[in-house]
Parts: C-alpha cells; sequence; structure tokens
C-alpha cells in the first residue's frame, strides 16, 4: 500500500537558503516540498500540507502576501525569518504543531518508487541515457528493480570520458547489475567533428548537438515508448519562476536534453521529488559503488572543456593520463571527499625544460581543486604541497608530452571552475 508521507510546505517568499532549509528538515524524516509565495492556495492545498513554513530573507511584502492568502488553509504556520538558524524551530514546529510523526522513509520510498515505475510503464520498455553520473545512475538501478530486463541503457563513449570509463560503466551495469547495456564507440565520430574547433562555445555546441543526434539514434532502434531521465529536485525549482516571472527562473529544466520532436517519449523521472543526498542515499541502499555514487560532478561535454583549444587525439590523451593521476593521488591522500571538484587541464602552450639532461620543449598540464556549495561560487583549495609535488612529479615522468605542471589558484568568480 502507498504510504503517503507527511508533507510540510516552505512557500519561497524571497529565500537564498530555502532548498537548504527543505533539505535539512527532510534529514529529520518530515518530507517538505518548496513552492513559491506567487502560487494560488488551492496549489498549495492540494498537497495536503501538515503545515506551512513561510520563508523570507526579512520582513516583505511578500510575507505579507503570503500570510493572507494562505490562512485560508487553515494549517498551522510559522514564519521564519532567519532560514540558516531556523532548522531546530523548523523541525520543533513540524513535531509539535503539526503532528508529524517523521514518516519520510527513503527505504519506502524506494518500495514506492519502484511501485510508481510499474504502474506508469504496465509491459512497456523504457530507455534511458547513462552518463556515468550519480543521478542517471541511481534512476538506471531504480528502473532496473521494478522492471528488469525490460530497460536498456545507453552508453555514449563520445571519445572525451575519463580513462577507464567505458570499463567501469560496463563493470557496474552490465556486470554486477546485469542490465541491458548499449555502449556506443562514437569516439571517431565526435573527435572529427571536433578538428580545427577552438571557439570553445562551439566545442560545446559539436558534442550536444551530437550527443543528441547518436542518443536518438540507439533510442529509435529500441522501440521503447518511455524515457528514463535523471531530474532532481533542484532542478524543478530552479525551473519554477520564483514569482511568477519566468525571468526569474535559475535554469530551464530541459533535461531532455532537446531530443527531436518526432521521438515522443513518455518521461519516467523517479528521483524527480528528491534532493542530490537523497539521490546518493537511494544508491548506496540499491548497491551502487562509491566509485559512482560519490564522484565529483563532471561535465556534460567532459573532458572537451578540460583541454584548451583545439582537440586531437594525441593531446587528449596527454589529458585523459594526467586527470587520470590527479585523480588516484587524490584518492589515495584522501582528499577526494573533502573537494568538490579537482581535476586536470590541458594547457596548448609549450614551454623549455630539461629531461635526461636534454633539453625538451613540451606541453603544460594545470591542476584546479575547488570548494563549492552549489558551485556558483567556489573557493580553491589550499592542497598540501605534498600532493601537490606527487601530482606534479608523476604526470612530468608518466606523461609524455608534458614538461611542466602549474596549479590554479584563481577563484569562482572572476574565473569559472572549468576552463572553457
Ligand atoms: P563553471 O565552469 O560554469 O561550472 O564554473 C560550474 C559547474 O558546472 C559544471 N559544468 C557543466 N556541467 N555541462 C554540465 O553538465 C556543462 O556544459 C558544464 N559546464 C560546467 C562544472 O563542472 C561545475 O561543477
Amino acid at each position: 500500500m502507498k504510504v503517503t508521507p507527511e508533507t510540510v510546505v516552505l512557500i519561497n517568499c524571497g529565500c537564498e537558503g530555502i532548498q537548504k532549509l527543505a533539505r535539512a528538515v527532510r534529514a529529520r524524516k518530515v518530507y517538505t516540498m518548496v513552492i513559491p509565495y506567487s502560487a494560488p492556495a488551492e496549489r498549495v492545498g492540494a498537497e495536503k500540507p501538515a503545515g506551512l513554513l513561510l520563508v523570507a530573507d526579512g520582513p516583505c511584502a511578500r510575507l505579507d502576501e503570503a500570510r493572507q492568502k494562505f490562512a485560508s488553509l487553515g494549517v498551522p504556520v510559522l514564519e521564519i525569518t532567519e532560514p540558516e538558524n531556523a532548522v531546530e524551530a523548523a523541525v520543533d514546529f513540524c513535531f509539535k504543531k503539526c503532528g508529524c510523526s517523521g514518516n519520510w522513509d527513503l527505504d519506502k520510498f524506494i518500495d514506492e518508487a519502484v511501485a510508481d515505475i510499474r504502474a506508469q510503464v504496465g509491459n512497456g520498455r523504457v530507455v534511458l541515457g547513462l552518463s556515468g553520473g550519480v543521478d542517471s545512475s541511481v534512476v538506471a538501478a531504480l528502473i532496473h528493480k521494478a522492471i528488469g530486463d525490460r530497460l536498456t541503457c545507453v552508453f555514449v563513449d563520445h571519445g572525451l570520458l575519463r580513462k577507464n570509463e567505458v570499463a567501469m560503466v560496463k563493470e557496474v551495469f552490465e556486470r554486477s547489475f546485469g542490465m541491458n547495456l548499449v555502449c556506443i564507440d562514437a569516439a571517431d565520430r565526435f573527435l572529427d567533428k571536433l578538428v580545427g574547433v577552438t571557439d570553445p562555445e562551439r566545442k560545446r555546441k559539436i558534442i550536444g548537438k551530437e550527443f543528441i543526434d547518436v542518443f536518438a539514434e540507439a533510442a529509435s532502434k529500441i522501440n521503447a515508448p518511455f524515457l528514463g531521465q535523471g531530474t532532481i529536485y533542484p532542478d524543478i525549482l530552479e525551473s519554477i519562476p520564483f514569482d511568477g516571472n519566468p525571468g526569474g527562473v535559475i535554469k530551464s529544466h530541459h533535461n531532455v536534453g532537446g531530443l527531436p520532436e518526432n521521438l515522443k517519449f513518455k518521461l519516467v523521472e523517479p528521483v524527480e521529488r528528491l534532493f542530490k543526498d537523497e539521490v546518493r542515499a537511494v544508491g548506496r541502499k540499491l548497491g551502487l559503488p562509491p566509485e559512482l555514487i560519490d564522484r565529483h560532478p563532471f561535465p556534460g561535454p567532459s573532458l572537451g572543456v578540460r583541454h584548451v583549444g583545439e582537440i586531437r587525439r594525441e593531446t587528449l590523451a596527454i589529458l585523459r593520463e594526467a586527470d587520470a593521476i590527479v585523480t588516484e593521488e587524490l584518492l589515495k591522500s584522501g582528499w577526494y571527499h573533502r573537494t568538490w571538484q579537482t581535476f586536470a587541464i590541458f594547457v596548448p602552450v609549450k614551454t623549455t625544460g630539461i629531461r635526461n639532461g636534454l633539453r625538451s620543449y613540451d606541453y603544460v598540464i594545470a591542476i584546479r581543486s575547488i570548494n563549492s556549495v552549489d558551485a556558483v561560487t567556489a573557493q580553491v583549495v589550499q592542497l598540501p604541497w605534498e600532493l601537490l609535488f606527487k601530482m606534479s612529479d608523476r604526470i612530468i615522468h608518466e606523461v609524455p608530452g608534458v614538461n611542466r605542471v602549474v596549479y590554479d589558484i584563481t577563484q569562482k568568480p572572476p574565473g569559472t571552475i572549468e576552463w572553457e
């Protein structure tokens, strides 16, 4: 039987930290939703809330409007003025005033999601684009639990992947989980299109368009009416205009990735109610390995945006090897999980050096390590010198074509996290 969690709705009256508060209350087993203050009272009422938290950064007209509008729902209301320090007050309110029992539980979520997928898909088939990232991996594991081999995962190797990425994806999804996995080796197709291209935006567009074409070709052969997607709750929240004005959207939710109109899929989005760390927790419960669940964020265009200038096979191979060394040393030293993203960048500049007593004239690899909470701003991590020296030493001795390693000490802003 489906257990509906008790829901407390956070009304967003203009507060940057609202997602964090919603997540913190969920961590105490009360299910929360975030709805903008401009929504009609019926929209909020449809969630059958046990109570409302009106959240603003301070007193404002939006708070007054919300107070009046939502009073008609007749449920307990608490106004949060300082969201950063309000977690205890909010949790107390949920349990003591709203009568919540704390029934939000990820084990129950998994059972419900599996039942929902079965109900939605019936005897149909689902196709899913697997990126090797957390969200699509967890969705694959959930859908597979629900419908087994009626799920087909498609993994596109665009030639810009990290070292051993294809083998890892095969190992996890095909061999450990026994999923139907179609791996498409499209490396030549992508790399040929990138010949002579140096402009970062053009590179991104070429990679993005080619990806959709390759995925669409593969998906159309599978004859599945459903498309699984790793949409998560922040994707949804950031695509809802905060004050009813579409200009207020932080990012549009187009996870479908611009698939052609004639590929008419019905979407299966089983983690669209979850925050990122809940998605990770579900992944762990479903048995996905830590090296997949706890990975650093990785950009869609992959090594393509970490290779400055024209991408050539030889220089891409240099970057791939250097990146693998950086990751390996980071893991060994325990710093991997202490940074948000740490990676190598290929810099197409040759400098003079000495190798085996002879002059060398080779490329530069940069290392970047940052911490962040939301990727909007980022702080440079002061990695220990010994670790940086180890990385530098290994890169210079093990990767032919590199004779200099530099450390990027640029905050975001002004620097973006990725170099391109
Ligand atoms: P920037 O470079 O804009 O990166 O400071 C912010 C965060 O977004 C990631 N990133 C991307 N992710 N497709 C993605 O899926 C992209 O094209 C892309 N560009 C950057 C980046 O790794 C960082 O976490």
